[in-house]
């Protein structure tokens, strides 16, 4: 059956990383490796009230087929949510509930993608979007990620050349994986050249709102006064990633074109779900008071993290200070993430591999690491480990 497959599958289907990662769930392992938000930040007992009073009051909704561009309810709740976070005017109709914003990248490479075509990232970018993209059997060129964001006279170099690319994709905040945010001045000069030149932005934020101190800098969308950015969300972080909700905002007709590609993927997102997202963006207090405790709880994860890493490696590499988000990006001169992968495991400490997150010319003396899940006695260990390992490489 396997001679049957697509020819796209070829590039979807690489499962280094899936066997690289396996390693790490063996005994004894700590792993700084997971993606994953802290599940001691679930709102469990808002989840559970809210989900019995959901089924007692409105079952023939919420447990019924809904509408293809999702809950109306919801859609109302996250334009007026984004209308007031960006300053301007976002109607329902501009916004598409999405099954994660994972289901957004397989929507927009689906919506935009023919085989060959360009896409712009940043180097690193997210792995799991550049697998979507892949289906597509794209090409990519890549914008060198540095601590204030891209440069923005590589961009221009780039759009000046003369080359289509078929959209960019950016996650200019808390990004994963190098925790990097771009300053406001980067955002700009980026919005201009995109105007000017015609080029399209998918605008990935699923962290903006994991800040540890200050607001980060509006996004690419707020900015936007046309129609040159799709930003997608999701309630991934700040909420629960298991619900599967993300949401897409675009022009209204951008939209609807959108909506009938998804409708042949999955007719629709979970309606209870999505019924219970829009009952955690109305109760404003449970919102507010659940940001706060998720903000408050990973400001103090990266402040021990940073001052164990600071104490480990201040000799030996260099890594990022994220001001929100889940991650750091460590980069260790002289050591190749592929092999050195395989000797952490055999230490008992695992991360993941930087090289992957590459689409051209990866680093392979990079790592991801992420404070959001293990506790202080473990962390600390885990980086000792890391530590003694280094020394020896
Ligand atoms: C940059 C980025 N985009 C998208 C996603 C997918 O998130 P979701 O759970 O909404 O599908 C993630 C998840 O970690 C992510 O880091």
């Amino acid at each position: 059956m396997s001679n049957n497959f697509a020819r796209r599958v070829r590039k979807m289907a690489d499962d280094t990383v899936v066997n690289t990662l396996k390693l790490a769930s063996q005994p004894g392992i700590i792993s700084l490796g997971g993606g994953l938000p802290n599940p001691d930040l679930f709102p469990v007992e808002f989840i559970r009230e809210t989900v019995d009073r959901l089924i007692k009051e409105n079952s023939h909704q919420v447990l019924q087929y809904g509408p293809t561009p999702g809950l109306p309810v919801l859609r109302a709740s996250i334009a007026s949510y984004l209308s007031q976070k960006w300053g301007r005017a976002v109607k329902p109709e501009q916004v598409l509930i999405t099954t994660g914003s994972q289901q957004a990248l397989d929507l927009v490479g689906k919506a935009f993608l023919d085989k060959s075509d360009w896409v712009l990232v940043e180097n690193p970018s997210y792995l799991a979007a550049l697998l979507a993209f892949n289906g597509y059997e794209v090409k990519y060129d890549t914008l060198q990620l540095k601590p204030g964001g891209i440069d923005s006279g590589e961009l221009e170099k780039k759009l000046r050349s003369g080359k289509k690319y078929q959209f960019a994709y950016f996650i200019p905040t808390f990004q994963n994986p190098t925790g990097v945010t771009w300053n406001e001045s980067v955002r700009r000069q980026t919005l201009a050249l995109a105007k000017q030149h015609g080029l399209m932005i998918i605008e990935d934020d699923p962290y903006g709102e994991l800040y540890f101190q200050s607001v980060p800098p509006a996004s690419l969308a707020a900015l936007d006064q046309g129609n040159t950015v799709i930003y997608l969300g999701t309630f991934s972080k700040t909420f629960c990633p298991g619900l599967r909700v993300g949401y897409l905002v675009a022009d209204e007709n951008t939209v609807a074109t959108l909506t009938l590609i998804k409708q042949a993927m999955d007719l629709h997102s979970p309606s209870l779900s999505q019924a219970l997202v829009a009952e955690y963006l109305q109760d404003q207090k449970t919102y507010h008071d659940q940001m706060e405790k998720i903000r408050v709880f990973y400001r103090e994860k990266v402040r021990f993290m940073m001052k164990e890493m600071e104490k480990q490696f201040k000799n030996v590499a260099s890594w990022t200070k994220p001001a929100g988000g889940l991650f750091t990006w460590m980069t260790v001169p002289g050591i190749d993430s592929r092999t050195f992968y395989h000797e952490a495991i055999k230490a008992g400490v695992s991360f993941m591999p930087g090289y992957p997150f590459y689409a051209n010319r990866p680093d392979y003396s990079t790592l991801r690491l992420t404070f959001a899940t293990v506790g202080e006695e473990q962390m600390k260990i885990a980086l000792e480990r890391l530590k003694r390992l280094i020394k020896r490489s």
